[in-house]
C-alpha cells in the first residue's frame, strides 16, 4: 500500500499531520505517541519576535468544537532557533513550520532565517494573521495579498510551501487560485471559523479579545465544502483540516479532493487520535482494494 503524499519537492510518508498551534512543537506529544507513525508535524506559529499571546481565557468550549484567541503566543525566532529547532531536526517525522507575521516583510524575513536550518521539510504559511499595515484586515481575505505573499516567498526557498486559507471568505476557491498563481505546492484548509460567546452575566464576551477562532467537530461539514470548492479552482495538492476526529471525517477530506489531512483540536480529547485516522485509512484501502491513496481521493 502507497501512502506518500508529494508536495512540491517533498513526500510525506502518508497523510496523516497534526495541525499548527494543537501540537506545539512536538516534544510534549513525543512522550505520548510515536511520532514515526505520523505524516508530519505542522509545528505552533513561529514570528520573529517572541509572543506572549493574549489575555486569559484563550480558550471556551462550544457546541461541539471550541473557541481559542491565543494570539500566536511562541518563543520567537532566536529562542525557536536555540531551543525547538534541534528537536524537530532529530524528530522521526516531518516537521513543517508554521510561520506568521504583521506584514510581509515579517514573512520574507522569517522565512530567509529559516533557510539557515536544517530542522525542516516546509513551509506553511499563517495568512489568517491581521496585516497591520492593510489595516488590521487578514492576509488571506484578499487575493491580490495572497498573490503578492506567495510571488516572494517562492524564490526563497525549495522547500514545500502550503499557504493556509481562512474560511473567513466569500469564496475560498479565489483565495487558492491566487496561491497557485503566486507559486504555492500546496494549500491547507481550513483555519479557524470567526466566532463569539458572550458571557451574559458579565455582559462582555467570555474571551477579552472578543470574537475568537472557531474549531473542533463543528467545522468540519465546512471544512469539507472549502476542500470540495478548492478542488474545484485549482490543480494544487489540497491539505485538509477541521474537525477530524475519525478515519471517516479524513476520508470526507480525501473524497472532496484533499491529497492530505491534519487533526487538531481532537488531539486535546485524545493524543492518539491522528494515529487511530491512519489506521482507518489503511483499513478502508484494504477493505475496498485501493493501493494508493490516488485511486479514490477527489473521487465520489
Ligand atoms: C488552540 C489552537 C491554536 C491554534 N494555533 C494555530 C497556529 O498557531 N497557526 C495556525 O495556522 N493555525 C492554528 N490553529 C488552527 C488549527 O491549526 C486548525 O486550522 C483549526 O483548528 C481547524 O482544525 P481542527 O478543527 O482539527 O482543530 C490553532 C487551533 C487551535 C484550536
Amino acid at each position: 500500500m502507497d501512502l506518500t503524499v508529494t508536495i512540491g519537492s517533498g513526500t510525506l510518508p502518508n497523510p496523516v499531520g497534526v495541525a499548527s498551534g494543537t501540537f506545539g512543537f512536538g516534544e510534549e506529544y513525543g512522550r505520548l505517541i510515536d511520532l514515526s507513525r505520523l505524516g508530519a508535524v505542522y509545528a505552533k506559529a513561529l514570528t520573529l519576535e517572541h509572543r506572549p499571546g493574549n489575555d486569559t481565557p484563550r480558550m471556551v468550549e462550544t457546541p461541539s468544537g471550541m473557541l481559542n484567541s491565543i494570539g500566536l503566543a511562541n518563543p520567537g525566532w532566536e529562542r525557536f532557533r536555540v531551543e525547538k529547532a534541534p528537536f524537530l531536526r532529530d524528530m522521526a517525522c516531518p516537521a513543517v513550520l508554521n510561520i506568521g507575521g504583521k506584514k510581509e516583510s515579517d514573512y520574507l524575513e522569517l522565512v530567509e532565517k529559516c533557510e539557515e536550518l536544517d530542522c525542516h521539510w516546509g513551509y506553511e504559511i499563517n495568512i489568517s494573521c491581521p496585516n497591520v499595515k492593510a489595516g488590521g484586515l487578514a492576509f488571506g481575505t484578499d487575493t491580490h495579498q495572497v498573490e503578492s505573499l506567495t510571488k516572494k516567498l517562492r524564490p526563497l526557498t525549495k522547500k514545500p510551501l502550503i499557504m493556509k486559507l481562512t474560511p473567513n471568505v466569500t469564496d475560498i476557491g479565489e483565495i487558492a487560485k491566487a496561491a497557485e498563481a503566486g507559486g504555492a505546492d500546496a494549500v491547507s484548509a481550513i483555519n479557524t471559523l470567526k466566532g463569539m460567546v458572550i458571557d451574559t452575566k458579565k455582559r462582555r464576551p467570555v474571551i477579552p479579545a472578543g470574537t475568537a477562532g472557531l474549531s473542533g467537530a463543528a467545522v468540519r461539514p465546512v471544512g469539507v465544502a472549502c476542500v470540495y470548492r478548492i478542488a474545484q479552482c485549482v490543480s494544487l495538492p489540497i491539505i485538509g483540516l477541521g474537525g477530524i476526529f475519525t478515519a471517516d471525517h479524513a476520508i470526507q477530506y480525501l473524497l472532496a479532493g484533499a491529497s492530505a489531512v491534519q487533526v487538531g483540536t481532537a488531539l486535546f480529547v485524545d493524543p492518539r487520535i491522528p494515529l487511530q485516522v491512519l489506521e482507518g485509512i489503511e483499513a478502508y484501502m484494504d477493505a475496498n482494494g485501493f493501493t494508493s491513496l490516488k485511486d479514490f481521493h477527489g473521487h465520489f
